[in-house]
């Protein structure tokens, strides 16, 4: 049973849509190769629609040799044989619409496969070419040209440059820049037929009815003229995993990047209705990613900010503060985000706060994640995580703004600890000699069903094992019983739809309630009659206790208490959303 939209939600639809994310080689597999498809996503787009998202964001399922998880495009406008074919897509994507599910898809603009045409034709050439001049080629430094023309660093670890060899494979003395894996070349913004390659790719999806684009890497497309060395750390994180306000790096962040989504902007508005763009940005600040949310530049940006906090009222709250303040100036609405495919999941993120992993993380020298999940979690912390991890859904779905589920988020699926390395599929893995970038872990194939090898996800085999208590989070499993993390977020999904005070719009702390600075408590005032919420999530140690309060959601797998008083007592880990 879907729930229809109430009018006043579906003009500027993307200002508070829920977008789920789906990592298509993890998602459904149809054929049993192991690896979800296109008709694995058809066949199931009623669970979507049953657990009340607006939309779904597809992760990379264009023609790739999958050496970064489809992130490495040899072809942004065909499909990936292991994905399906164009016309399964084009069904799919006219199947979601009949569901009343908007489609976003994955645009990857920074660098191309090894395999896209374009750089096919440049290594038929000698560096100077036309063909080079699509990519980022300098000449290397030392006497013969044998080291990297600069210092700058792959975010998968190592050198960001890869030298050019000639057809007899003898080192030209030229070297071209990859800032992830080296079958990922950078390509160049300033020439035009990148400039033509994207337009077309961008046209080419919108005519196919899709509701907007994901933008892979939005902050890396323009490089400093002359790619001079960077001064800095080239990290978004300090020693103690908080964001730094870096001064810009060469790579990141440049003023000329704008320009493009200004010219994309101005693609898409000839468009009806309204298609947008949701930028994956990665900057120091709040400040800085509203930068790009300009009336005329993209619609929404990943709030990062938020996904790296800790599961502390306090850090929490700077974060909503400072994002709120910085999209308003702007005009934006602000996006609340978690986890999606290249972070640990919040299980066990919020689980070890306490162990004080995200205060002391290990230095990766990666951009991605340095809070890196090692070790397995006890039942105890397993469950803390879980408790945590049902909370933030509950504060997450009541803030102003759009927001994102990434698949298995919905089933408090905890990262997969120990994969096999002849599993493992992460560049960043391999490129660190096995021990950075544990991405993978949040790239297991969901389990739907409590029985088969694969819990439902494939007739045969899985591409990562799922552990075997998954048995008991599948979707099966999760179904109907009221305890369990799916029931909560369909519920809370539900009321999202049909509760006006959600949504877009105000926001007010209730410091007024006087309860202590680990609990955040917001009201989302009253509209169009129906009554304001009450939000309050507690991330002490202590109970929280609130007076006459008529419940209408809770985060907890047991009914709350009531004081003697009949305050509502709120335990730690918990949220609540209460009729004001
Ligand atoms: C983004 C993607 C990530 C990919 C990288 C390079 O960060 O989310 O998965 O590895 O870009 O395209
Ligand atoms: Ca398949």
């Amino acid at each position: 049973m879907s729930i229809e939209r109430p009018a006043h939600r579906n003009a500027d639809w993307w200002r508070d849509a829920v977008i789920y994310q789906i990592y298509p080689k993890s998602w459904n597999d149809s054929n049993g190769d192991g690896f979800g498809d296109a008709n694995g996503v058809r066949a199931r787009l009623r669970y979507l629609a049953d657990l009340g998202v607006d939309a779904v964001w597809f992760s990379p399922f264009y023609k790739s040799p999958d050496h970064d998880g489809g992130y490495d495009v040899a072809d942004y406008r065909d499909i990936d044989p292991r994905f399906g074919t164009l016309a399964e897509v084009e069904a799919l994507i006219e199947e979601a619409h009949g569901f009343g599910l908007k489609v976003l898809v994955d645009l990857v603009p920074n660098h191309t496969s090894s395999e896209h045409r374009f750089f096919q034709a440049a290594l038929a050439t000698a560096p100077g070419s036309p063909e080079w001049a699509r990519y980022h080629v300098a000449q290397g430094r030392g006497a013969n040209q044998e080291l990297p023309p600069n210092n700058w660093r792959c975010v998968f670890t190592g050198d960001a440059w890869s030298p050019i060899l000639d057809a007899d494979g003898v080192a030209t003395g030229y070297w071209y820049l990859h800032l992830f894996d080296s079958t990922q070349p950078d390509v160049n913004w300033e020439n035009p037929d990148i400039v033509e390659e994207f337009d077309t790719t961008v046209r080419f999806w919108l005519d196919r009815g899709v509701d907007g684009f994901r933008v892979d890497v939005a902050h890396g497309l323009a490089k400093v003229p002359g790619l001079p060395d960077s001064q800095g750390e080239q990290r978004l994180l300090d020693a103690d995993g908080q964001l730094i306000d870096i001064v810009p790096e060469p790579m990141w962040d440049q003023p000329a990047v704008h320009d493009v989504y200004r010219h994309w902007r101005a693609i898409t508005d000839a468009y009806q209705p309204t298609r947008i763009f949701v930028g994956e940005i990665w900057v120091g600040t709040p400040a800085r990613l509203a930068n790009y949310l300009r009336p005329d530049e993209m619609h929404t940006g990943f709030n990062f900010p938020f996904l790296r906090a800790n599961f502390r009222a306090s850090e929490l709250r700077a974060v909503i503060d400072a994002s709120l303040a910085n999209d308003r100036v702007v005009g934006a609405s602000t996006t609340w985000v978690v986890e999606n495919h290249d972070v640990p999941r919040v299980v066990n993120r919020y689980a070890l706060n306490d162990r004080g992993l995200n205060d002391a993380p290990e230095a990766t020298g990666s951009g991605l994640e340095a809070r890196i999940v090692r070790t397995p979690l006890s039942e105890q912390q397993e469950r803390l995580g879980r408790d945590r991890a049902r909370a933030m859904m509950l504060t997450m779905l009541a803030l102003p703004g759009s927001a994102y589920i990434y698949q298995g988020q919905e089933l408090a699926l905890e990262e997969v600890i120990n994969i096999p390395a002849s599993e493992r599929q992460d560049p960043a893995w391999f490129r660190s000699g096995g021990v950075d970038g544990l991405r993978d872990g949040c790239r297991v194939p969901l389990p739907w069903t409590r029985a088969g090898e694969t819990f439902g996800f494939s007739t045969d085999s899985a591409w990562l094992t799922q552990p075997r208590h998954w048995r008991e989070l599948s979707i099966e499993a999760q179904t109907d019983d009221p305890a369990s993390m799916l029931e909560l977020t369909r519920k809370a999904l539900r009321l999202r739809r049909s509760e006006p005070a959600l949504g877009e719009g105000e926001m007010v702390w209730r410091d007024d309630l006087t309860l202590g600075s680990s609990v955040l408590a917001f009201e989302r005032p009253s509209r169009f009659g129906r009554p304001g919420i009450l939000v309050v999530c507690n991330t002490g140690a202590e109970d929280a206790a609130i007076p006459r309060a008529g419940l209408m959601l809770a985060s907890s797998r047991v009914p709350l208490e009531r004081t003697a008083s009949n305050a509502l007592v709120i335990p730690p880990d918990t949220a609540v959303w209460l009729e004001v």
